[in-house]
């Protein structure tokens, strides 16, 4: 987009707002991540059609560090589903800090795949297929988030696996509990490797956009996980994504997350977009200090907060009534009277559970107790899932084993091709392109109509 936009806009003036933020320390237990420019910030947000947006330093190159783990455990589920992942890893909120000796008590699991121990156990299940070292597959799959190839820092690698005893040590620990299914030095190797891919604010944001985007990369159109994986991981992110400071990122920023310390952050909005920023000081929890401030500012702003969803009444039914009442009612008695009997449902947009509730609720409302037959119009409705097609299926099925007459007005089939809505809803339900059609075969259907 061009700098004139509203989005860049925004992000231009959240880096202006919080680049005079001066707290927070680099991370020097990776000697290397000390060389990072303590000034450089960037921000990125790719939304779900795929329109990027960035600023500031958000073409540097840095390594993914603890936002590799989200990814990998993604891949990990995609290649062995949740329930065996699950049997090595657990998925609770561990309290503590990132690089925490720590396991499960009884089950001798690491608490969560986001903390080293449990990311180390993610690695570590990825197999080697004949075509290809698990590293090559790790590495294959963060380009497929990101878009585009990726490559190693070989230099922070080197530097993280020269003073990694930390993660080493955890490795043994979690291999003496009997979790972990591969040699602890060949696991930690990887899981270094994996932390020292090195991407840019904007491939971090794209990568948090393809797991809001339901698997589905939006700028490549690639699938990269399936839309159950892509949920799974926001989860566990949402939940852990930011260790023992997870539960307060919840509350007041609301996004699924993930930090690292090289000082990436990226939040994902189920649906909307995926958010990046770099900024390497990072605070006492290993997050990034502006990153985690502007991060907030923007929530806050723009309401992004994922329980803050009010409901759009009357967003779906466009028009319930009675067929007397359209402007296309003639004016005789007769077929007045007839017409009363009739009620009239409009939905629009795309139906989900919660606008389904609504249209079967209006046709409810304006169903045969009061009249005698129902036009459901389905004009203007985009799309119906999976969850609102079985719902108004039954529900029509249901108007016709009470009696009811029911028609729809569906050029699109948006009900489905006729053979499935005869074995849904028990019945040859009419079809018309126009409403009109519609309410006069209604009208005339009635019992006493003539
Ligand atoms: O294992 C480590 O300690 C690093 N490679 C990654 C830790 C990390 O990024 C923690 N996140 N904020």
């Amino acid at each position: 987009m061009s700098a004139a936009d509203a989005v860049t806009d925004a992000l231009r003036e959240l880096r202006a707002e919080f680049i005079g933020v001066r707290e927070g320390q680099l991370a020097d237990y990776i000697p290397k991540l000390t060389l990072a420019d303590p000034d450089a910030f960037g921000l990125a947000l790719v939304s779900m059609d795929g329109h990027r947006y960035s600023m500031g330093e958000a073409e540097i190159p840095f390594t993914l560090q603890s936002i590799s783990k989200p990814f990998v455990y993604a891949l990990a589920l995609s290649v062995l589903g949740l329930d065996e992942v699950g049997r090595w890893v657990s998925a609770e909120p561990s309290g503590e800090a990132f690089n925490a000796i720590s396991l499960e008590p009884v089950t001798g699991r690491p608490a969560n795949a986001m903390v080293n121990a449990g990311a180390i156990v993610t690695t570590a299940l990825i197999p080697d297929t004949p075509d290809e070292p698990a590293f090559d597959r790790i590495l294959h799959c963060l380009g497929s988030f990101a878009g585009r190839r990726l490559d190693v820092d070989e230099e922070v690698y080197a530097s993280e696996a020269a003073t990694g005893d930390r993660n080493r040590a955890l490795a043994y620990l979690i291999r003496s509990a009997g979790t972990l299914p591969v040699d602890p030095v060949a696991a930690v190797e990887t899981y270094f490797r994996q932390c020292a891919v090195r991407a840019t604010a904007v491939d971090l944001a794209t990568m948090a956009a393809t797991l809001a985007h339901g698997g589905v990369n939006p700028l490549t159109g690639d699938t990269v996980v399936s839309a159950e994986v892509a949920a799974q991981v926001l989860a566990v992110m949402a939940t852990c994504g930011m260790y023992d400071a997870s539960g307060d990122w919840l509350l007041r920023v609301g996004l699924p997350a993930k930090s690292g310390v090289s000082g990436g952050l990226i939040a994902a909005g189920p649906a909307r977009f995926g958010l990046a920023t770099y900024s390497p000081p990072l605070d006492a929890s290993g997050t990034s200090v502006r990153g985690h401030a502007a991060l907030g500012a923007l929530s806050r702003r723009l309401g992004l907060h994922l329980m803050n969803n009010p409901a759009l009444p009357g967003s779906t039914v466009t028009l319930a009534t009675t067929a007397d009442d359209l402007p296309s009612a003639p004016a005789d008695d007769r077929e007045r009277a007839l017409r009363e009997r009739v009620g009239v449902v409009a939905a629009q947009g795309a139906l989900d559970f919660t606008a389904a509730e609504r249209v079967l609720y209006a046709l409810d409302e304006s169903g045969p107790e009061r009249t005698g037959s129902v036009v459901l119009d389905l004009r203007e409705v985009t799309t119906i899932d999976s969850v609102a097609l079985a719902m108004l299926h039954t529900g029509l099925s249901r108007l016709a084993g009470d009696g009811w007459r029911a028609a729809v007005v569906d050029p699109a089939d948006r009900l489905g091709p006729p053979d499935l809505v005869r074995e849904r809803t028990g019945q040859d339900l009419p079809r018309y392109a126009s409403r009109e059609q519609a309410v006069q075969y209604c009208a005339h259907a009635l019992p006493g109509a003539g």
